[in-house]
């Protein structure tokens, strides 16, 4: 939430941070600015709304200056407005500084500041830090700048509770950018007489791909020519590693597509096979998955499994407890992460823990693996972004290697996710019950899934006319059964978040149990009904719903005919294993909810309220 990027160099800085605020856009877009160090001074410019505002003030004034930091705002302390925007100064209006996070104690910080006469224009968080480290500076040492600015960031940062990523500049100082971390992600970008802060490499990736991926308690300068990486705790010393970013400019592109969300609905085919390559043993009839760090007898002795995530993490692992438990036959749970933390989940001494998360950076799934870890269970991480903290600091995992999802609503990830699930309980259920018969089954049938999907794929338009008809419903029902319920659920997050229609998903048989009093001719169901053991119940289902005229969408099996003498609408998916459907049944739905979006006008990469990685609780 929030991004973050900083520049120092010999190249005009602004235009380096619009475009990387442009990449940042997907973690929050309420209100964005930049600060320059000129001679003059430091100069200010921030836009309530889009970076495109900003990007429009931004390059009328033209501003000079090879220094600068920028931001861009998912509201958290105060409405979306110009003055809440970041970078705030501070008291004397010579210091500038961004911030992502919260800082939890910045009422009595404020209080103390407004009783030493310290004057305040928004109503942030962000502000009073801002104050507090420009105070430190002009209370410190007389020393030379650079240093003073230093020892004030360190000075007032233990001040602070709560979660931060930082970059500060100073008038005084301008050959220097001071940035730190605590909770937020800060990345060092390396470049030749240049050098950068982000929230995430995709800003900067387009100047550099030697990164350094900075830890909690972090303390950087960046000038011009060189870094240097110290601590803000003086018990601990810094790591340093530098790490060479694995994507390119053109990934995190959205290329001949209108939107992110539906390039990325579109690299379903490519992101399986990526989440599979080298990872399945045809001799061994068993999925091979280094990186659990765990041996054939560890494994063995896993007696329950715990998934936990948020969002569409939380669906996958809903589909990755249906599977664990039908090939594994190991007692799993699902929590989501933000419960996880506060409950008081009983466990054994041999159960494992998975967390679930895109970005590796959700604070709620991060707390999650913090107090798994806590309780002295193994937990392990199920991650994209693998230079995330929730990367780091599992004891090891599996990464999906969707790349960059940049569309707020998550997609490939979905896939990736439950791919990965389907390979773990391959692993788990060859080291209990599958025979090798079974596992080189489920081999064959994973790796057909892409060339399925890419069938789906192809069925874009009549998904988009069947979109057009129903993108004036004033809600939807999503109803599924078994695996496919979780699915129902990742439909129904979908199309509420960005279509705005109010959506839920239920298992089909809970519809009589209240639900059905929602159905009427403009209230649409759409149901996944692929042709399995318990077709005929959603059938029976579907049946409740039309007698009652309410409109059916439903999605079923190719050569299964069924349907279309009851539901209104039918959209079709390859046959497969039924245990394998949700990889392919979801996909209609991702596109069912992008196109009711588009015919909706609405901003389909960035719906209203939303931001793409959610690091505040
Ligand atoms: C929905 C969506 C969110 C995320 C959730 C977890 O489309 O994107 O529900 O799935 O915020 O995010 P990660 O996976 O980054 O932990």
């Amino acid at each position: 939430m929030c991004g973050i990027v900083a520049y120092i160099g010999k190249r005009q800085a602004s235009p380096i941070l619009l475009d990387g605020l442009r990449r940042l856009e997907y973690r929050g877009y309420d209100s964005a600015g930049i600060a320059l160090w000129t001679d003059g001074g430091i100069d200010v410019y921030r836009k309530a709304g889009r970076i495109e505002n900003l990007r429009k003030a931004v390059s009328e004034a033209n501003p000079p200056g090879d220094l600068g930091i920028s931001h861009t705002r998912w509201a958290t302390h105060g409405a979306p407005t110009d003055e809440n925007a970041h970078p705030h100064k501070d008291q004397s209006g010579n210091l500038a500084l961004v911030h992502n996070g919260v800082i939890e104690n910045y009422i009595s910080i404020k209080d103390q500041l407004l009783a030493e006469g310290h004057t305040f224009q928004s109503e942030t968080d962000t502000e009073v830090l801002a104050h507090l480290v420009g105070k430190c500076y002009d209370e410190g040492e007389e020393t030379e700048p650079q240093a003073k600015l230093v020892a004030a960031v360190q000075a007032a940062l233990p001040r602070v509770k709560g979660t931060f990523g930082i970059a500060v500049i100073h008038s005084d100082a301008p050959g220097v950018i001071v940035g730190s971390r605590l909770g937020s992600p800060l990345v060092v970008g390396l470049g030749k007489d240049e050098h950068f802060l982000a929230s995430d490499v995709g800003a900067i990736v387009a100047h550099t791909r030697d990164v350094i991926y900075l830890n909690d308690y972090d303390l950087v300068t960046i000038t011009r020519h060189g870094y240097d990486v110290s601590s803000l705790d003086t018990n601990r010393t810094a790591s340093v590693k530098v790490s060479r970013v694995d994507f390119t400019e053109d990934d995190a592109e959205k290329g001949k597509f209108e939107h992110y969300m539906l390039k990325e609905i579109y690299e379903q085919p490519q992101s399986i096979r990526n989440a599979l390559r080298g990872r399945l043993s045809r001799d061994e009839a068993t999925a091979v998955l280094g990186g659990l760090n765990m041996s054939p007898m560890e494994l063995r002795q896993i007696d329950r499994i715990i998934f936990s995530g948020c969002g569409t993490a939380y669906h996958a692992a809903m589909v990755g407890e249906y599977l664990m438990e039908s090939l594994a036959r190991i007692p799993t749970e699902i929590e989501f992460a933000s419960e996880f933390r506060y409950r008081n989940v009983p466990t054994t001494k041999s159960t494992l823990q998975f967390v679930v998360s895109q970005s590796g950076e959700t604070i709620d799934t991060l707390a999650a693996l913090r107090e798994a870890k806590r309780k002295g269970l193994r937990c392990l991480g199920i991650v994209n972004n693998v230079a995330s903290t929730i990367a780091r600091e599992s004891d090891g995992g599996v990464y999906i290697h969707a790349g960059p999802e940049i569309g707020v609503a998550a997609t490939k990830t979905f896939t990736s996710q439950v791919t990965i699930m389907t390979l773990l309980s391959l692993l788990f259920g060859r080291i209990h019950h599958l025979s090798s018969t079974d596992g080189l089954e489920m081999i064959d049938e994973l790796e057909a899934i892409p060339e399925k999907i890419e069938s789906i794929l192809k069925q874009a338009p009549r998904i988009k006319e069947i979109a057009q008809k129903y993108a004036n419903a004033e809600g939807m029902l999503f109803m599924g059964r078994q695996l496919n319920y979780p699915v129902a659920m990742e439909g129904a997050l979908k199309m509420k978040e960005i279509s705005y229609i109010y959506a839920s998903g239920h298992p089909s048989a809970e519809l009589k149990h209240g639900i059905i009093a929602l159905v009427k001719p403009d209230l649409p169901s759409v149901f996944i009904a692929p042709d399995d053991a318990v077709f005929d119940k959603n059938v029976s289902n579907i049946e409740e719903v039309k007698a009652r005229k309410g409109p059916v969408i439903a999605v079923t099996t190719e050569g299964c005919t069924d349907l279309e003498r009851i539901a209104d609408d039918v959209l079709y998916v390859p046959p497969c294993k039924s245990i394998l459907s949700p990889l392919l049944t979801v996909v209609p739905l991702q596109l069912l909810s992008y196109y009711v979006a588009l015919a909706r006008g609405c901003d389909v990469d960035k719906p209203r309220n939303l931001a793409k990685s959610v690091t505040v609780e």
